[in-house]
């Protein structure tokens, strides 16, 4: 094992170590999410953050010229997982921007000057998910990887799919019934990524994933959801962006919505590493906004009191909330079609970043994401739904006097507007245009690169034929039906 930078359970009682040049999506010992760690003073840790400015001036085609061009890999001194900078995967991801918002500000009660808007939509694929997917398709060419996979509400497809084609990878994804985008699954479609629809929702298609990554290894599947570890290293960028904006001083507050809990997550790696390494004063405090439709976090946290508690997570607790939810058959359902999920893979890495950067949870509703989505657009360019949750977090943090109007606010906005113009036609006309309620085709598709999506039941056999594989591939394999979200012992 290299012993500078390493794979690590996050389960204090266990902390059990692993190669970087495994793929792993949980612990081996206790089933708990994996963290990268570093041993800093055995690496060259820049003494300040400004120490990055001198990447501005070096962009070219060859290797660091091409590696500085990126915002995230600018940065590789904090995520120095990597042999070499040969092993680096970039598209030129990262380049996206922190703009003041006086006007946005003037409408939802902050100070001039206060209010931040990060605009990760404007990624190559037009989401923040660009930050994630180089850092690791670095390790999935690290480890070899052929085949790439995820399960998604649509920006991870739609990136995966990109970052797969460029990088000459099988990329397959599976989406789940009736809610995707029409921006989003156009991506993963263009791009040339197998897409599987399963009947089910995003839950359900990340078990599967999750399932045949682990338990079927004849097909050899790489999974690229946020419970790879590697995908948070480069969602960490995204801070470092924000504090290089504002000339390396931290905000008051980041705010952020919640889905599988990865961003967030690694929001919360990021200080914590930064304060250790002291190149920060102040860590930010965090908001996580769920939608009310898909609100498990704030749930766990507001009405339960579940907190990461130096990793002695009340496991209890979540165990009880979602057999509940089993016995009542309950789906999520919101406008925000990205963040629409009930079981956040991320949940213990998101209480842990809630400690770290004492955080607070909300929800809010469709009409305030709508609405919030809509006044962004109209003073600026424009966001996903999800992202609306960012401003309608801060509106109800300022009604509720947990944020002041005089403090520093980021607002992430995660996605691009384009991505579900749907959503903004109906604000606007009352006219809905979609939803992808089923994809079978009524006509068949005749274009020379048509790539069709697969509409397949909820069922392993039928899903690894439909991934190309063979019923052969499951003798001898323990296949549970279903794979525990909760990693097995602590949490
Ligand atoms: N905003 C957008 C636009 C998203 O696409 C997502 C997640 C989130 C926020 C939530 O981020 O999961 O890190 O808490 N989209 C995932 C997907 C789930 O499949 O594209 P998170």
């Amino acid at each position: 094992m290299s012993d500078r930078a390493y794979q690590e359970c996050i389960n204090p009682f266990c902390r059990a170590t692993f190669s970087v040049t495994e793929a792993r999506v949980s612990c081996g010992t206790c089933g708990s999410l994996l963290d990268i760690k570093y041993d800093w003073s055995k690496l060259p840790v820049p003494k300040s953050l400004a120490y990055f400015e001198h990447r501005w001036s070096t962009k070219g085609n060859d290797t660091s010229g091409r590696v500085d061009f990126s915002g995230v890999w600018r940065f590789r001194e904090l995520m120095p997982f990597y042999r070499t900078e040969d092993d680096i995967v970039t598209i030129g991801e990262g380049r996206t921007q922190l703009q003041q918002a006086d006007l946005l500000a003037r409408q939802v009660g902050m100070n001039k000057g206060n209010l931040f808007l990060q605009y990760e939509g404007l990624n190559p694929s037009g989401s923040f998910k660009d930050n994630g997917m180089p850092a690791a398709f670095t390790h999935a060419r690290m480890v070899g990887a052929k085949r790439v996979a995820c399960a998604s509400t649509g920006n991870t497809s739609a990136s995966l799919a990109m970052f797969a084609s460029l990088a000459e990878l099988q990329g397959i994804v599976f989406i789940g019934s009736g809610k995707i985008s029409f921006g989003k699954l156009s991506q993963a479609l263009d791009y040339g990524a197998l897409t599987l629809q399963i009947k089910g929702d995003f839950d359900a298609c990340l078990r599967r994933i999750r399932q045949i990554a682990v338990d079927v290894p004849a097909m050899g599947i790489y999974l690229m959801n946020s419970v790879n570890p590697f995908r948070l290293e480069g969602q960490k960028s995204i801070m470092y962006r924000i504090l290089e904006a504002r000339n390396w001083e931290s905000p008051d507050w980041i705010i952020v919505p919640g889905g599988n809990l990865g961003n967030c997550s690694a929001f919360g790696k990021a200080f914590a590493e930064l304060k250790e390494l002291g190149l920060i004063k102040k860590i930010p405090r965090l908001a996580v906004i769920n939608a009310g439709g898909a609100n498990t976090l704030n749930v766990l946290v507001n009405e339960h009191q579940l907190t990461w508690n130096k990793g002695e997570v009340e496991c209890e607790k979540i165990g009880k909330l979602y057999a509940g939810m089993d016995e009542a058959h309950y789906h999520p359902n919101t406008v925000a079609s990205a963040i629409e999920i009930s079981r956040p893979v991320n949940l213990p890495k998101a209480l842990r970043a809630i400690e770290v950067m004492n955080g607070v949870v909300r929800e809010v509703d469709d009409d305030a994401i709508l609405e919030h989505r809509a006044l962004v657009a109209r003073y600026g360019f424009g966001c996903e739904p999800a992202s609306g949750a960012s401003v309608a977090g801060l509106r109800l943090l300022l009604e509720q006097q947990v944020i002041s109007p005089s403090e520093s606010v980021v607002c992430i906005l995660t996605g691009h507007e384009l991505k579900d113009p749907n959503v903004t036609v109906k604000y606007h006309t009352g006219v809905d245009m979609k939803s992808v309620q089923d994809l079978a085709p009524k006509t068949e598709p005749h274009g020379k690169l048509s790539n069709r999506p697969i509409v397949v039941e909820d069922d392993l056999e039928l899903i690894i034929k439909a991934m190309g594989g063979d019923v052969s591939m499951l003798k001898g394999v323990k296949v549970p039906q279903h794979h525990s979200i909760l990693p097995v012992r602590e949490y």
